[in-house]
């Protein structure tokens, strides 16, 4: 009896230990990427099927600080982005170390915003119609 309990379990931790382990997402972020996705003019519908639920940190393309939830990496090349990068929907992302965007048909200029993230170190926005300059810290 003793030996059955066990193993039972064991097999309940197997299912809830990889969801306990999953960082939750931060609020701000997760609002931040929805944002983002909601305003893309074209191509936002693939990211919305991927970006389901609210653990961000488990999405396809976003990388997350495990121990505070803050997503630190954007890695979108060759979604079909098509059109404007939304506003200012991304600039919540304090802690982004690493954007690519590159390989979609984003145009317009390059946001003001993104020379504000102090913390990037890579940004990739090439094989778009992208115009200005974009000016990352650290680079
Ligand atoms: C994007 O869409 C949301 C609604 O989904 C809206 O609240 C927001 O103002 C829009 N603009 C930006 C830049 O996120
Ligand atoms: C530019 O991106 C498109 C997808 O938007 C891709 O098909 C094409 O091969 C890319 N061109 C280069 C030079 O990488």
């Amino acid at each position: 009896m003793a030996k059955c309990c066990l193993l039972l379990l064991l097999f309940l931790l197997g299912f809830l230990l990889p969801e306990a382990r999953a960082t939750s997402c931060h609020p701000d972020d997760l609002q931040a990427l929805r944002g983002f996705a909601a305003n893309l003019s074209r191509g936002g519908v693939l990211l919305r099927t991927a970006w389901s639920g609210a653990t961000c940190c488990g999405w396809d393309g976003v990388g997350c600080d495990g121990a505070t939830g803050r997503v630190t990496a954007l890695r979108l090349p060759g979604r079909g982005l098509v059109g404007p990068i939304p506003g200012a929907s991304l600039a919540s992302l304090v802690k982004m170390e690493v954007l690519d965007l590159s390989h979609n048909q984003l145009v317009g200029t390059v946001p003001s915003w993104i020379s504000r993230l102090d913390h990037l170190c890579y940004l990739d926005l090439s094989n778009n119609t992208l115009v200005g300059e974009a000016h990352a810290h650290n680079k």
